[in-house]
């Protein structure tokens, strides 16, 4: 079978390690470009929060609605009080213990972060990224920078700075290259503009180790994320996809949709669910560069990280989840 050619669009992109690329990096936003950054979850489109012509153009390169806010990216705990207002004790507690890292803090929005950048909103989303360049970056640059993931709307994330060149091509000044994202999937967001705070998108950190750091539950963690813009169909790959609960499922599967189509692939790494995380949108990315028709997913249990794997696979295969094993 031959292997489907690809041709390389044209790009933009510096190493991060280059002595060179911060700085450049730090020019182009400063100059109200849009610079492609590494985190540990996926690549950002980002943007200086203050300036509306790069904040603008973010909506116009992803193609994204207007009203879908954007998380705001900062470098140091002591930022927050910057773009956040009556900051929760809990949510300060939680910044502690886990910036930088994969964690989302929903807040209510200070005067500082305009109301392009949360979607006309009162709250704003905030971050730490566990990455040395983008923090830098943000630090020299002086201002948070406002950063969805790095990819065309609905589609899928990018963990690499390859996939973010095969998705915005020359739309993105700069792609910042920092190696594979190590986490895989998106920041898991909290709302703490509520009481008790809820969980908006389970992602990177599993909500249990949240829970245990509060001492209290959290309401929301029936898997699905409720963040607003998240849409039930997501993270889309082409070809076709199908969820499965185990293996067994997924071969009997196999076997009858062999009929169907030529090319079926099954997708299983729920033997080690960080590195399904890791890999979930290169395996998806992959199954479309392979011309996969048919991809079987086989869906984790719903603890730990399964809980992002499970709302990921659902909002890529388009459909609700499997139902429940017979
Ligand atoms: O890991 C991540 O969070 C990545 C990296 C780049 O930091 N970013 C990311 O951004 O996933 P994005 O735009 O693809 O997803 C952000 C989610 C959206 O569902 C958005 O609706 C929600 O966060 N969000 C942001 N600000 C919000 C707000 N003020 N109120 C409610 N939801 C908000
Ligand atoms: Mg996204």
């Amino acid at each position: 079978m031959s292997t489907p050619s690809r041709t390389t669009p044209s790009c933009n992109i510096a190493r991060a390690s280059d002595a060179s690329t911060l700085s450049l990096a730090v020019q182009i936003l400063a100059n109200g470009g849009l610079v492609a950054i590494p985190t540990e979850t996926v690549y950002g489109l980002g943007a200086a929060i203050n300036n509306e012509v790069a904040i603008a153009k973010i909506f116009a390169v992803k193609g994204r609605p207007q009203n879908h806010p954007l998380i705001v990216h900062i470098a140091n705990i002591d930022e927050l009080q910057t773009v956040a207002v009556d900051i929760h004790n809990d949510a300060i507690k939680l910044a502690h213990a886990c910036w930088p890292g994969p964690l989302t803090l929903l807040l209510q929005r200070s005067e500082n972060v305009p109301m392009s950048v949360t979607g006309g909103r009162d709250t704003v989303a905030v971050r730490i990224p566990d990455n040395a360049f983008t923090r830098q970056m943000i630090i020299e640059l002086g201002s948070p920078i406002a950063a969805p993931s790095a990819n065309r709307f609905g589609k899928v994330s990018p963990t690499t700075a390859q996939h973010v060149c095969d998705d915005l091509q020359s739309d993105v000044d700069l792609i910042v290259d920092d190696g594979a994202s190590f986490v895989g999937v998106e920041s898991t967001i909290v709302d703490f503009t509520v009481s008790p705070p809820q969980l908006l998108r389970p992602g990177g950190i599993p909500i249990e180790d949240i829970e245990k750091i509060l001492g209290y539950s959290i309401q929301g963690t029936d898997g699905i994320s409720r963040a607003s813009g998240m849409l039930q169909n997501h993270y889309q790959p082409a070809c076709k996809m199908f969820l499965v609960h185990n293996d067994n499922e997924a071969q009997q599967l196999q076997d009858t949709l062999v009929s169907q189509y030529d090319r079926i692939r099954i997708l299983d790494r729920c033997d080690n669910l960080p590195l399904y995380a890791t890999l979930l949108y290169s395996d998806l990315r992959q199954a479309d560069t392979d011309l996969i028709q048919a991809l079987i997913a086989v869906f984790p249990e719903n603890k730990g990280l399964g809980a992002a794997i499970r709302d990921r696979l659902t909002k890529a295969a388009g459909s609700g989840p499997p139902l429940p094993a017979s």
